[in-house]
């Protein structure tokens, strides 16, 4: 079964075909990253008139890099929510238009399945196992009990994690996305440096705003006394901040996994692409670890064609009544 995925949730343009959910015949990104860095981030308006401008080509190349025709596709698979809205109705539209035009199933398919779904790329999975997701929108712990039965055990209360990432390095002046960014400066900074606050929370919920804040005053309290923040500064306040995220982080999945009695564990969505996050949860976690490249942590419709796969099987198919939503939850 050939399912033409796509994929607008963010700042993002992609398609993909993936076949029987697990080969991957075509992987198209377009990324408006060089259109947001100048702002610091992304800005949602600007983000739906880039994803109006590259839906069509982007879907016509994913179809023709798998060789096929369009009428040679046997569903179509849309990312329908959590995300930005005007970004998200820009796939969803499409995908509503082409599944009629085609008379052929549409999936929707929830983003955050996506992102625990883009580790099978690499592994057979075996359940339950517990995903930590981890992206610029979004941060959780979540319980996969089996291919289609997910069971959220906690999230962040305010910033995701990458959310942090992008807003300290902002202010640090390091631009957009502001993972990659922190990454490379922490290479030449004392993590030990700074000891930014870690945000007790119940459960397993997270929060990183208190985090982001304490950054963000360092830097004001240092420009308002007159002091001169340094190259060494920076590399010294991204590599604490660095850490103080992947130790919240860790520390949360961990416990998660040891207090449920599971044993595999597994990182998705943007920030998994940390090598520090990485670093710390092989030091901490005594089970299986196992997490995609780093270009499928980040948003790509190949997650999106695998996850559409199991809910076809299923049955979850929808018809044009289908919409968008910000806030779409996880529940199954
Ligand atoms: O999953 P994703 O592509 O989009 C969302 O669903 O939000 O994640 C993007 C986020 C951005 O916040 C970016 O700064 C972060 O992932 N990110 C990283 C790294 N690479 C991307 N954060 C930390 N370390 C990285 N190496
Ligand atoms: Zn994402």
């Amino acid at each position: 079964m050939k399912i033409l995925a796509i994929e607008t949730s963010c700042d993002e343009t992609a398609a993909s075909v993936v076949e029987n959910g697990s080969q991957v015949l075509s992987d198209v990104i377009y990324s408006q990253i060089p259109v947001h860095n100048k702002y610091g981030g992304v800005v949602p308006e600007i983000a739906s008139r880039c994803h109006l401008q590259a839906i069509v080509p982007v879907v016509g190349k994913a179809v023709a890099d798998a060789g096929l025709e369009f009428k040679e596709i046997d569903a179509v698979a849309v990312a329908n929510g959590p995300g930005l809205i005007g970004s998200l109705l820009v796939g969803v539209s499409y995908a509503k238009a082409l599944a009629q035009a085609l008379n052929k199933p549409l999936i929707p398919v929830n983003h955050w399945q996506g992102h625990i779904s883009a580790v099978f790329i690499d592994w057979q999975p075996q359940y339950p196992f517990l995903a930590l997701v981890v992206s610029g929108s979004h941060s959780g712990v979540v319980e996969v009990l089996a291919r289609d039965s997910f069971h959220l055990l906690g999230q962040s209360r305010d910033d995701a994690a990458g959310e942090a990432f992008d807003k300290i390095a902002r202010a640090l002046g390091l631009g957009y996305p502001g993972g990659p960014a922190i990454s490379l400066a922490a290479e030449k900074g004392d993590k030990e440096k700074y000891a930014f606050p870690r945000a007790k929370m119940e459960g397993y919920d997270l929060s990183f705003s208190g985090l982001k804040s304490a950054v963000l005053n360092h830097l004001n309290r240092e420009k308002m006394q007159g002091r001169k923040i340094s190259e060494q500064d920076v590399c010294d306040i991204a590599a604490s901040a660095q850490e103080a995220i992947c130790d919240i982080l860790s520390a949360k999945a961990v416990s998660a996994a040891n207090e449920h009695g599971i044993t595999r564990l597994t990182l998705c969505g943007g920030v998994a692409a940390n090598k520090r996050l990485r670093e710390l949860l092989a030091e901490r976690f005594t089970g299986e670890l196992h997490y995609p490249s780093a270009h499928f942590c980040t948003d790509n419709a190949v997650m999106i064609g695998i996850a559409a796969y199991d809910l076809f099987l299923a049955g979850q198919t929808a018809d044009l009544s289908l919409n968008a939503s910000a806030r779409l939850p996880l529940y199954f």
